[in-house]
């Protein structure tokens, strides 16, 4: 849930930043972009980690990836995946107008292949595609993050229906199960210790061993 009193004790990011929020919440074939709430919780994991090569499943137009780039140290760099045309042509368009070109790099295509063939090892991982999938790329995952890596899987609790089965909508039934089967495992994984946190629409913060 959002709290809007603590979402403006935010600061704010800088005007290209705010503008691209604004335009993706006035663009409705753009898909929504993180919260702000989760956002501040990334730009503090990234100031405690400082990683170097970090790994983004949802880029939509950026966004996220624009702002992790920013707050990471300079050597550092993102590998971001996106399977919608439309969304990974305007991130590109987005990351050169950021001037962050030489950092990120957008692939497009459906993260569980891009995920299979991809490799190198990654210290920070957002995971922030399709819910009802995060099962399906986690063994993937498990290969691509470093040991001592951090998780960060957004939009675990799912508008609620995660931990109250009555708001479960009828069309969200196999997305909400497999939700839960990845919650299970990533709490219950021996190479993971994950803790989820009630923040936005519910992240899960997991450390690989
Ligand atoms: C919530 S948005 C990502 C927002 C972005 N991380 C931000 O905060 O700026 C989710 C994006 O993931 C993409 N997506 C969903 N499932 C995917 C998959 N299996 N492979 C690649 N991209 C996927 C969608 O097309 C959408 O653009």
């Amino acid at each position: 849930m959002e709290n809007n009193y603590l979402d403006e004790l935010i600061p704010k990011r800088d005007e290209f930043l705010e503008n691209l929020r604004y335009k993706s919440s006035l663009e409705e074939s753009y898909a929504p972009i993180v919260q702000k709430s989760t956002e501040q919780l990334i730009v503090t994991l990234l100031k405690l980690i400082k990683p170097h090569r970090v790994l983004e499943v949802g880029t939509a137009v950026g966004y996220s990836a624009i702002l992790m780039a920013q707050n990471l140290p300079d050597d550092s760099s993102i590998v971001t995946i996106e399977r919608y045309k439309k969304h990974a042509d305007i991130a590109v368009d987005n990351v050169f107008a950021s001037g962050f070109e030489k950092k990120i790099k957008v692939i497009e295509g459906e993260a569980a292949e891009v995920l299979h063939w991809l490799d190198g090892r990654f210290d920070f991982i957002f995971l922030d595609a399709a819910k009802g999938q995060y099962i399906e790329f986690l063994p993937d995952i498990m290969r691509l993050l470093n040991s001592g890596g951090v998780l960060l899987s957004d939009n675990i609790l799912y508008h609620g229906m995660i931990e109250d089965e009555e708001k479960v909508e009828r069309r969200k039934i196999t997305i909400v199960k497999r939700l839960h089967m990845y919650l299970e495992e990533i709490m219950n994984n021996e190479n993971l210790t994950t803790s989820i946190i009630p923040i936005g629409d519910g992240v899960a913060l997991s450390v690989k061993k």
